[in-house]
């Protein structure tokens, strides 16, 4: 495929839309979604799965806006949902209950009763309390569940310390003997039917190393539930395949680990003769969404340059929150002198950038700039901080632009409280 995002004649295009022209028109900062690249991304999955028993199921917490939920829904994809917000926004989008997962830590009764009324493919357990409670709701409802249990691996997934999961100190999951011990307990009733097991061991992942890891993890936890004359038909390996966030749409090796690491993680567990769910948010979407924004003012300090921006922490948290990295590309491309600047946004805080110390060519008020990699957990982690309205989305497909949230304007705010 070509690259969805890159530069023609010097401007940068997604697919065939040329992205400077469209910013005159589009109030900024907005998001920008190519089509192309999501469906790039979801081939690279279902050619990793073939010939395998896989669910490829979507992360919503990535991006849920329903126009690509839609995208990856008629791809045949299952979805993967962290609340009852998500499991609803997933069932309107069309996603087959039968295709739906549900793990995180802190399900309430009402979500719990939710999914068990939908009949989701499965129920992932956190902890012993909530088996109870789930053991609970099942009985009161009369109503079976498939359940998985979540386990804690105390894998290091080599990434940022907040978005590594997998490890003892985290919240998340059980450690493997108790998950062992509730599976038999599980096996004994009737209405929950223990399916299988889950981990998820981060995010933002660029080595096969850590998966590999996961997947010998996974085999002897197979061995285990086998040996103890158990069933087991799934194995949820939970997401966290990365992105390039270096990706300045103009270097020609990008990583692609969708393409390179995830067939490898699934090939290492082909012969345990189960089914393979994957839980992929970032993949699929981090790499097809850009964050174009508007140089406001230039500003010279002492000690630094200054580009400040009409985009801000609240429109993309993740530089701020995680020190992340991501590319910024002026949409026009100029031969002029570069200058190592912080790129900042409007809000009153000193952690709100979107770049430091970023070599960039001299930009002036008025013109634009993409920020790379904005698909994933941009507008998704998106506020209204300083009163400043959600902004809009629009999906490219070849020529055609497509408006997919109409942002927020400070009425719709402002109509949520009373006066
Ligand atoms: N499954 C589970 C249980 C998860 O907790 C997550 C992400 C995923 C799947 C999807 O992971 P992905 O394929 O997108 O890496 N806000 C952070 C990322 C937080 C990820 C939370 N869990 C960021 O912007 O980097």
């Amino acid at each position: 495929m070509m690259r969805a995002f890159h530069f023609k004649s010097g401007v940068l295009h997604c697919e065939e839309v040329n992205v400077h022209e469209f910013s005159q028109k589009a109030p900024t900062p907005y998001y920008l979604y190519s089509q192309a690249q999501i469906s790039d991304n979801i081939q690279a999955v279902l050619k990793a799965g073939e010939g395998l028993n896989f669910l490829p199921c979507y992360a919503l917490k990535a991006n849920y806006n329903p126009a690509i939920l839609k995208l990856v829904q008629k791809a045949g994809f299952g979805a993967d949902v962290v609340s009852g917000g998500e499991l609803l926004f997933a069932l309107k989008a069309g996603f087959a209950p039968e295709k739906i997962v549900f793990a995180g830590v802190g399900k309430t009764e009402t979500e719990i009763e939710l999914a068990v009324n939908t009949g989701i493919h499965s129920l992932n357990i956190e902890s012993v309390e909530e088996f109870h409670l789930v053991k609970q709701i099942t009985a009161r409802l009369n109503i079976p569940l498939r359940i998985a249990f979540r386990i804690n691996p105390d894998i290091e997934a080599h990434t940022h310390d907040y978005i590594t999961t997998g490890k003892h100190l985290n919240k998340f999951g059980i450690p493997l003997s108790e998950a062992l011990e509730l599976y038999e307990e599980a096996s004994k009733e009737t209405l929950l039917k223990p399916m299988g097991v889950h981990i998820h061991i981060g995010s933002q992942i660029l080595q096969d190393a850590p998966f590999l890891e996961a997947a010998r993890y996974l085999r002897r936890v197979v061995e285990h539930i086998r040996a103890k004359g158990l069933e087991i038909q799934t194995l949820d390996l939970g997401g966290g395949i990365g992105i390039d966030y270096e990706d300045d749409f103009r270097k020609s090796a990008v990583k692609e680990p969708v393409k390179t690491v995830l067939p490898k993680y699934l090939h290492a567990l082909k012969d345990l003769k189960v089914k393979l769910v994957v839980e992929l948010g970032r993949s699929i979407v981090g790499n097809a969404g850009i964050l174009v924004s508007r140089v406001l003012y230039r500003k010279q300090t002492p000690l630094k340059h200054f580009v400040i921006v009409d985009a801000a922490m609240n429109n993309l948290i993740r530089p701020s929150l995680y020190r992340a990295y991501h590319s910024i590309v002026p949409l026009v491309l100029t031969e002029r002198k570069k200058q190592t600047v912080d790129v900042v946004g409007p809000v009153c805080e000193s952690g709100d950038f979107l770049a430091k110390d970023r070599e960039l060519p001299e930009m002036n008020r008025g013109e634009f700039i993409a920020v790379g990699g904005a698909g994933a957990y941009g507008q998704a982690l998106a506020s209204n901080y300083n009163l400043r309205p959600l902004v809009r989305e629009y999906l490219v497909s070849g020529n055609n632009v497509k408006t997919i949230f109409k942002g927020q304007t400070i009425e719709d705010i402002a109509n949520q409280f009373e006066w």
